[in-house]
């Protein structure tokens, strides 16, 4: 496999996937929530279907196994790991409609107008740049091609939750999933964007979880950030993250209720379409 030239932040995604590839699937909540994506994406057989940051090829294989053996799947994504992953379930599954390829979604080139179905689940805001990612996959949309993204609440993960408050005493923002937090917020990258007929649907979920998985969610320094390099927490010295790690787990623990803590899991899922006027699409 080609390997990329990835800056010190995506190579960090790419390892952190990497080492994780091999149990991704061991948990089936990432492949339901990519397959929620791909089923109100309006896929038909025949289309040309991009998957942005696929992973183990969650969207890639539902999009293919939807379109029969007409059409074509194109998976992407940084960690090598995952990709070996996607190309062995789809080696196994026999789809012959579906490839998958080692890239960086903010440094891909395919034919302009190409893709009638672009999806990214579970990985927008691992982009440097939100609306320069989504300008970039607009333009090899097809005119009326249709973007669909997933991305979570800024409510959602207690122990992200609970890290960003806690930070924010020491004067560190430690975005997560703020910057698609929000119905509005995701609303404006798309139209900033200039997609056209956004369509956000909000699926309340969410678990009770023990506080001992719930303190496992501290934003430890070995797991990269999203959208943020260098780290955030490596601006406090070990006295100071070893302080803020304690108040993390005391915050939780107020938080403890008969059946466990709240993890909130509230899920957003985006549609967008690039305008058919082709004199809307500059
Ligand atoms: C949580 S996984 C989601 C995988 C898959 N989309 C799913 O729904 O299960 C996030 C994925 O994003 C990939 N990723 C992060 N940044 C990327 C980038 N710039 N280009 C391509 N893939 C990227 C990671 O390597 C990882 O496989």
């Amino acid at each position: 496999m080609n390997q990329l030239n990835l800056n010190n932040y995506k190579q960090e995604i790419a390892d952190l996937y990497t080492r994780r590839s091999e149990r991704y699937d061991n948990s089936h909540w990432h492949w339901r929530i990519a397959n929620h994506l791909v089923e109100y994406g309006q896929v038909s057989p025949g289309q040309q279907i991009l998957d942005i940051a696929t992973g183990t090829g969650h969207c890639a294989i539902a999009a293919a196994q939807l379109m029969g053996e007409t059409g074509k799947v194109i998976g992407i994504d940084i960690a090598p790991g995952m990709i070996i992953q996607a190309q062995n379930k789809a080696k196994t599954l026999s789809l012959n409609n579906l490839e998958f390829l080692l890239a960086d979604a903010e440094n891909i080139d395919f034919p302009e107008n190409h893709f009638d179905r672009i999806f990214c689940a579970s990985a927008f805001i691992w982009m440097s740049d939100l609306v320069k990612s989504l300008l970039l996959w607009r333009k090899f949309l097809k005119p009326g091609g249709i973007l669909g993204i997933q991305a979570f609440a800024e409510t959602a993960f207690v122990g992200g939750v609970i890290t960003q408050k806690i930070l924010e005493k020491y004067g560190i923002s430690y975005l997560m999933s703020q910057p698609t937090g929000t119905v509005e917020k995701c609303q404006y990258l798309l139209e900033k964007a200039n997609f056209e007929l956004i369509e956000i649907q909000v699926e309340q979920d969410g678990n009770y979880i023990s506080l001992e998985e719930a303190q496992k969610m501290w934003a430890g320094t070995s797991h990269p950030a999203p959208g943020q390099y260098p780290h955030p927490l490596s601006k406090l010295s070990t006295e100071q993250l070893k302080q803020a790690k304690l108040e993390f787990e005391n915050e939780l623990k107020v938080l403890q209720t008969d059946q466990g803590i709240w993890n909130d899991i509230t899920t957003f899922y985006i549609y967008g379409r690039k305008p058919i006027n082709l004199l809307q699409n500059f």
